[in-house]
């Protein structure tokens, strides 16, 4: 292994100052160096251990020794590209198209969700001839120039420009602060009516619609769950107008939904392009775009889509490993079972306390906005953060996020059990109790 000297915080801080990037942010007050990741859990270099609440990238586990194993396994005998044949890549574009309904049965393999959803873009463009884009509020789809351009949680925020012309944004479909509410049975096709609009005035003035992009529960929006019928409605007005509907499960697949493998699959749609990214490869950087036969043969206009790294031999045995501690730890049944207990505890405590406006979620993807005043859902950041830093104090990791940045996210690794939700459910209750 190279030498790597060991630093203080300080000393790592300060390299940090005069030579990375620097609009990257550390988390929490007092910065954590992590040196260890085992499970659920995180080590500091003083042998602190953490629960991590944050990370839905180690999906099974941090360093899970099945993934670990196949990982050095593959690297100590081949890395090439997708150009030479290769079982490993065949076996995994077998396993991985199997996971979805038809008609997806076409996989590209990428390295990030921004490649994938990079990738999504160019194929729907081809698929419909068209170049109009409708995306959510506050979504976030890339860091690539072209997917800053659908995300208005960037393009809106500081340092943005705005949204592009062939950009079309449609309201965030949240039950709790949005434009339809909790008791409007009729939300989620109200939502989506939004987005037939900008479909029918994309064909009054002539313009072609290319694709409409939702994550299938909105992460930077807030860990929103779209309400009933939003998806379904939606697709149907976009396919109406020739355009392809993309739903991009970078956050939120794999299971973590607990009662399907897909979210999209909550909504009772099929999408017609899907793109991952994150939990894939459990930290391994590779993603995937699945989508069907007729998409993938209308990409074919004699420019090759050649990625170095995606499909690799070692992302693909990486990938397959991943699909089957999924299976044989069964942590989809795993994630609706404890998501299940922390959902309706985190009610309980809602009941009890006034600043929590809203606790919602499926599976391990879990929200809970915090309000200053419940009768106006007036948002509490600063309570959110606070929240977040004495947590850190108890050693448990959780961070914010939503539009008004009081939304504490749970998307732990899917290993998180019920003795840990209790922890969590005690501490986060203990400093309720300590700020309120
Ligand atoms: C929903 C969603 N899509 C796409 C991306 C981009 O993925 P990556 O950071 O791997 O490029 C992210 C990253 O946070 C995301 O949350």
């Amino acid at each position: 292994m190279g030498t790597i000297t060991q630093r203080s915080v300080a000393d790592i801080l300060d390299i940090r100052r005069r030579h990375l990037n620097p609009n990257l942010s550390v988390s929490y007050q007092q910065p954590l160096k992590i040196v260890k990741g085992s499970g659920q859990y995180l080590f500091d270099d003083k042998g602190n251990r953490f629960l991590d609440m944050v990370n839905n990238v180690c999906h099974v586990g941090h360093c899970h020794p099945r993934v670990v194993a196949a990982g050095v396994e593959q690297m100590g005998k081949l890395n090439t590209n997708t150009r030479y044949l290769h079982d490993g890549l065949a076996e995994y574009a077998l396993r991985l198209t199997a996971q979805f309904p038809d008609p997806l049965e076409v996989c590209f393999f990428a390295c990030t969700g921004t490649e994938a959803n990079d990738l999504a873009i160019r194929l729907a463009a081809a698929a419909t001839g068209g170049d109009q884009l409708i995306c959510v509020d506050h979504a976030y789809h890339g860091h690539s120039p072209t997917l800053i351009e659908i995300s208005p949680y960037k393009h809106n925020g500081s340092g943005g420009a705005g949204a592009p012309d062939h950009v079309h944004t449609v309201p965030v479909p949240d039950l709790y602060r949005g434009l339809y509410r909790e008791n409007d049975k009729t939300a989620g096709q109200r939502y989506a009516q939004h987005v037939q609009q900008v479909c029918e005035s994309l064909s009054v003035s002539g313009k072609r619609l290319s694709a409409f992009f939702c994550e299938s529960l909105l992460g930077c929006g807030g860990q929103i769950v779209l309400p009933p019928d939003y998806l379904r409605t939606a697709y149907q007005a976009v396919r109406r107008h020739g355009g392809v509907c993309v739903a991009d499960e970078v956050q939120v697949g794999f299971g973590r939904v607990g009662k399907h493998a897909w979210a999209f699959e909550l909504q009772d749609v099929v999408p017609d392009i899907v793109t991952l990214g994150k939990p894939i490869g459990n930290g391994h950087p590779m993603s995937a775009v699945i989508t069907t036969r007729k998409i993938a043969d209308a990409f074919m206009n004699g420019m090759e889509y050649f990625n170095t790294f995606g499909g690799n031999p070692v992302s693909c045995a990486i990938g397959l490993a991943v699909l089957d501690v999924i299976e044989e730890e069964q942590l989809q049944q795993h994630a609706l079972e404890t998501g299940n207990v922390l959902l309706s505890r985190l009610r309980e405590l809602e009941r009890r306390h006034e600043l929590i406006g809203d606790v919602r979620g499926e599976g391990l993807f879990i929200g809970i906005e915090l309000v200053s005043d419940r009768q106006i859902r007036e948002p509490d950041a600063a309570g959110a953060d606070k929240v977040v830093e004495l947590m850190r104090h108890r050693d448990i990791l959780l961070s914010t996020d939503g539009p008004d940045h009081n939304v504490i996210k749970i998307k732990p690794p899917m290993t998180f059990s019920i003795e840990d939700a209790e922890w969590f459910l005690s501490e986060f209750g203990a400093v309720l109790d300590e700020i309120y």
